[in-house]
């Protein structure tokens, strides 16, 4: 109860696929919240349509959904604020991982702020759209 995770562990077949599509369902139901599957066997496909969710497929050759830039809001007691500096945080840190995996080395420190300047800018620049 202290913290909001849970595991669940099972022989196969004992359960554990009913069980959490049933907590899912039941949270989005009763409190509207969000829920998020990595699902490799395609196993919550289903479950995910009948809850008017959207399935997105990753794979080669088929253009995926996720925008990694997306800003949501954060709460703080009863007020919405953007929190655009974690979320620069965020997208440096992703590239890095990006340089890191296909080129074998670390952002410098010249990449390392002009990603911080661009990103800025560009939330900027989106705002004053609004
Ligand atoms: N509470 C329940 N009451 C009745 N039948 C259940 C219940 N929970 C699961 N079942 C049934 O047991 C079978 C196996 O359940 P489930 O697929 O959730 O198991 P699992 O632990 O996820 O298995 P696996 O390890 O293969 O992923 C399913 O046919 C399911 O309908
Ligand atoms: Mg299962």
């Amino acid at each position: 109860m202290p913290n909001p995770h849970v595991f669940i562990c099972g022989t196969s077949g004992g359960g554990k696929s009913v069980a959490l599509k049933t907590l899912t369902a039941r949270n989005i139901a009763t409190t509207g919240c969000g829920a998020f599957f990595i699902d490799v066997e395609g196993e919550y496909t289903g479950l995910t349509k009948m809850l008017g969710g959207k399935v997105i497929k990753i794979r080669q050759g088929e253009s995926a959904g996720i925008n990694p830039f997306e800003l949501e809001p954060d709460t703080k007691g009863n007020k919405q604020f953007l929190n655009i500096l974690d979320k620069v945080a965020e997208i440096r840190g992703l590239l890095g991982t990006i340089c890191r995996n296909y080129q074998s080395r670390t952002l410098n420190g010249t990449e390392i702020t002009e990603i911080e300047i661009i990103v800025n800018q560009l939330y900027a620049e989106k705002r004053n759209y609004k």
